[in-house]
């Protein structure tokens, strides 16, 4: 039985089992790899999309479970404010953790629109990055809340 979900505003059917990861279904049915894997059990962010507009673990996530649309960072567009300040910091390095760090920095300033430092690192602890690129994160966090925010 075909299962149907919305993706970036986009309806689509997947003859995926119930039980495969949200994860697998964006990389590898959608096609959207801007979604990446790290470890598969919750404890890096990389995987990190959108859920009914809250940052979620895409690689815990059941597809059978899903609960309402998904925004994957292909789905944020490219020119928020929040990415325009990541591209003026200079942000990425490798790369690899940033589209997590993105949504998960979205979903952020979506409930608090002018973060502390410390509200940074309370929201932002679980998504790791190898490179450590996280004194540019913050910093393009409170650069985002200043030009609006997430949108
Ligand atoms: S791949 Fe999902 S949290 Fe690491
Ligand atoms: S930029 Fe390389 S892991 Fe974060």
């Amino acid at each position: 039985m075909s299962i149907t979900l919305t993706v970036n505003e986009t309806d689509y059917q997947t003859d995926a089992a119930p039980d495969t990861p949200l994860l697998w279904v964006l990389r590898d049915e959608l096609g959207l790899t801007g979604t990446k894997f790290g470890c598969g059990i919750a404890a890096c962010g990389a995987c990190t999309v959108h859920v009914d507009g809250q940052a979620v673990r895409s690689c815990q996530v059941r597809l059978g479970d899903l609960w309402g649309p998904v925004t994957t960072i292909e789905g944020l567009g490219g020119q928020t404010p929040l990415q325009a300040a990541w591209e003026r910091h200079q942000v990425a390095q490798c790369g690899y953790c940033q589209s997590g760090q993105i949504m998960q920095a979205a979903d952020l300033l979506s409930n608090n629109p002018a973060p502390t430092d410390e509200d940074i690192d309370a929201a932002m602890g679980g998504n790791l990055c190898r490179c450590g690129t996280y004194t540019a994160i913050r910093a393009a966090i409170h650069d985002a809340a200043k030009m609006g925010g997430a949108q």
